[in-house]
């Protein structure tokens, strides 16, 4: 995995970042957190076909996964995030996610001395902007799908996957012209295409276009990983696709046709049993993801300087099994 030189990984950095990941004081009045929208037990992101943030207002995008996201050369399904550090503030003063401002943040997580002792431990100084992008994506880098089924079987373990996977593999290999898009470990070619989603509305979202300004990235979108894909319907941009075989009936009728469709893309021509076979393939690129519990936060300060005194974090780690937390006791 690629790991910026300036945000190494270190545990009490990733504990810290595990902390604000499910912190719902990130947000303005402190109900949302990275976790309401990407939740660990619905594949590190939810199954709403698009998002509700603060106020219950409704966004237009299907969340993405965390899993595997610190593979990933693009962030967001536009790319306009290029790493981790760099989206990890964005849902923060995201006016419909957490409508926080960045300057508000900082003062809120500075006044709680359960953080303000961990970002001077971590980063030597004061709660930053920077600080809390890197928790967050030192966090993130530790949220990876392990070896699946598929990889079991890719190893020479002939029974690890069934033989309507084994079929599907195979479809995805050849007729199904799966591989020239989902390739590599992440089964993504990280790069954009256009599979005519959304293009056949009134206005349609302009995809990667919005992004680079150029005509021929128009209606395109990433290329998403596809390890654990059985775990985060509904699918696609928008969300429309409500299952794995709903993706794979759009592939089948060769996408949604409109100016700038992907050659790639084409009528396939699969009858049933190849689509279940392919759907039963991606099934198999289900692997363990870390068990996280969500950690004990900082107590908000003591209201007066009579007040009780504020309990140290990191009672419960959150991680399993739980790590000593050391000398922030
Ligand atoms: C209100 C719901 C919501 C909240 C809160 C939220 N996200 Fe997201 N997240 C989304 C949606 C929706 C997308 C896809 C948006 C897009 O691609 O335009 C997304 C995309 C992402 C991605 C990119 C995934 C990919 O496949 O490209 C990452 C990483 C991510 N969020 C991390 C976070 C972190 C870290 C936080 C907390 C600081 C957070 N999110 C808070 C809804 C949310
Ligand atoms: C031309 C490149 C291309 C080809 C070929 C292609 N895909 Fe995709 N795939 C994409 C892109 C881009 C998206 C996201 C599109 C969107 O949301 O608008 C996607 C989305 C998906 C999703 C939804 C994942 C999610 O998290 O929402 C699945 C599943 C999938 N593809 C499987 C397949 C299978 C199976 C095949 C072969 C039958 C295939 N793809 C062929 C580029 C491609």
């Amino acid at each position: 995995m690629a790991v910026p030189a300036d945000n190494p990984m270190a545990d009490d950095k990733v504990r810290l970042g595990m902390q604000l990941y499910f912190e719902p004081r990130l947000s303005a009045d402190s109900t949302i957190s990275c976790a309401t929208c990407h939740i660990p037990e619905a594949g590190w992101a939810n199954h709403n076909p698009t998002d509700t943030g603060i106020g219950g207002q409704v966004g237009g995008r299907n969340s993405g996964s965390i899993i595997d996201a610190a593979y990933m050369k693009y962030q967001f399904w536009d790319g306009r995030a290029g790493s981790l550090e760099e989206q990890a503030l964005g849902p923060i003063h995201n006016p419909i996610e957490m409508g926080e401002t960045l300057e508000n943040v900082v003062r809120k997580l500075q006044a709680i001395p359960g953080y303000a002792a961990q970002f001077e431990r971590v980063f030597g100084g004061p709660v930053t902007t920077d600080g809390i992008a890197k928790a967050i994506a030192a966090f993130e880098r530790t949220i990876v799908s392990g070896p699946s089924p598929y990889d079991r079987f890719a190893a020479g373990e002939p029974d690890a996957i069934s033989p309507a996977a084994q079929r599907g593999l195979t479809i995805f290999n050849g007729k199904g012209h799966c591989t020239p898009c989902h390739s590599g470990p992440t089964f993504s070619d990280q790069s954009f295409h256009n599979l005519g989603v959304g293009m056949d509305a009134a206005e349609p979202n302009l995809g990667r276009e919005v992004v680079t300004k150029l005509r021929r990235d128009r209606g395109r979108y990433k290329t998403p990983g596809l390890r654990n894909v059985a775990e985060t319907h509904p699918y696609l941009h928008d969300g429309t696709a409500r299952t794995l075989m709903d993706v794979v009936e759009l592939y089948d009728r060769g996408g949604v046709p409109n100016g700038n469709l992907d050659p790639l893309v084409v009528p396939l021509g699969l009858t049933r049993r190849e689509k279940l076979d392919l759907v039963a393939f991606l099934e198999a690129l289900t692997g363990p993801v870390p068990v996280v519990r969500v950690p004990a936060l900082p107590p908000d300060p003591a209201p007066t300087p009579a007040g009780p005194a504020p309990v140290a974090p990191g009672a419960d780690a959150g991680i399993d099994p739980p790590a000593p937390i050391g000398d922030l006791r």
